[in-house]
């Protein structure tokens, strides 16, 4: 058996920024409110020409040569995402032939928020198993295609962006790698966060052009994002024998700046090691935690050796969590 280690980490942003202050022109709110209630200042969104699988190509390709490999070497490839291009083809398909990979396993998860942990659960047990040594997950989402801009208490949050890592088969005896990742679901809130539209119970076209935008329900999502989140990230470090001492960072997924507080109180883990990035890039669903990840390994703060924990929550309702040795 081999440990999956994150051999390589990268993620990409779009250049558009919609600052809260544009966004009072759009729907009744303020600058203040935004940043109190959610801590985000601006976010980024896609341009017109730009799909979920343009997101998802460059912070593959800077994943890949963070990890000193080549796209030919990758064996594996899964998507995150709730915004693919096209209901299908997979966005994995397309990212494995705009790479340049060999003709490999890539398929998409979608667990809306909770997707970047589902496909790294999946694709360590991949490598764990031995079928693979080098696997590229990807959390991509283009959320803005999918944001109801007359609604206040939903366009503020969502954005636009992606992220990736490369798992490579690493000794199973090294401390490296993934120490444990677990996932679950309770489909009675399915509709807590849905968009009621654009699959097989309402297919297009449809009059109600906002049947196909985020509909939510933030004040049930916050309470259960922070019970489930923090009670994930517990059951994780019970099931590897460890405790939150030794963690060095958390990432949470980045929802809003309460959730994150609240966790990081509910852990009693101190505001420092908690991670947070939605200031800047708000709620970009999938791509959350890896662009976090990637984020706080660019600017110095993860090092090679820290322990991290990752959880995310999201529509499904779907939650998990992650514990590394990066
Ligand atoms: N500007 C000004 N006022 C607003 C805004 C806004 N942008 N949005 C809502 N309000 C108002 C409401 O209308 C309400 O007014 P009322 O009291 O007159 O009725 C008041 O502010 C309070 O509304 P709440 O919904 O109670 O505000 P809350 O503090 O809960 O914040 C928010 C709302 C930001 C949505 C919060 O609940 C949240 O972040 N929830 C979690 C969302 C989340 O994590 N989603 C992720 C899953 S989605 C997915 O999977 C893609």
């Amino acid at each position: 058996m081999s440990r999956a280690r994150v051999s390589g980490v990268g993620s990409y942003v779009p250049e558009n920024i919609l600052t809260n202050s544009e966004l009072e022109k759009i729907v009744d709110t303020s600058d203040d409110w935004i940043v109190e209630r959610t801590g985000i200042s601006e976010r980024r969104i896609a341009s017109p020409d730009q799909a979920t699988s343009d997101l998802a190509f460059f912070a593959a390709a800077e994943a890949i040569g963070d990890a000193g490999l080549q796209a030919s070497d990758i064996d594996l490839i899964i998507v995150a995402t709730e915004t693919p291009d096209h209901p299908f083809p997979p966005v994995a398909c397309q990212l494995q032939h705009r790479l340049g990979c060999r003709s490999i396993a890539a398929f998409d998860v979608h667990l809306a928020c909770t997707g970047f942990i589902a496909a790294l659960h999946v694709a360590e047990k991949f490598i764990k198993s031995g079928s693979c040594r080098h696997a590229l997950v990807v959390g991509a989402d283009t959320l803005s295609r999918i944001t109801d801009y007359t609604d206040r208490s939903t366009c503020i949050l969502f954005s636009d962006g992606a992220g990736a890592f490369v798992l490579s088969a690493g000794d199973e005896a090294s401390p490296d790698g993934i120490i444990h990742s677990a996932i679950h679901s309770n489909g009675e809130y399915f509709d807590a966060a849905i968009v009621p539209g654009g699959g097989s119970r309402h297919p297009q076209p449809h009059s109600e052009e906002t049947k196909y935008k985020i509909l939510m329900n933030g004040n049930r999502i916050f309470r259960l994002a922070v019970t489930l989140m923090s009670q994930s990230i517990k059951e994780t470090l019970e099931h590897s024998g460890l405790t939150l001492d030794q963690v060095d960072w958390v990432i949470p997924h980045q929802a809003n700046q309460r959730i994150i507080d609240a966790v990081g109180r509910t852990l009693d883990v101190p505001h420092e090691k908690m991670i947070s990035t939605i200031r800047y890039y708000g709620n970009n669903s999938a791509a959350t935690v890896p662009l976090a990840m990637d984020h706080s390994v660019k600017t110095g703060k993860i090092k090679r050796g820290d322990m991290v924990a990752m959880a995310a929550f999201g529509g499904g309702l779907g939650w998990g969590s992650a514990l590394l040795k990066y």
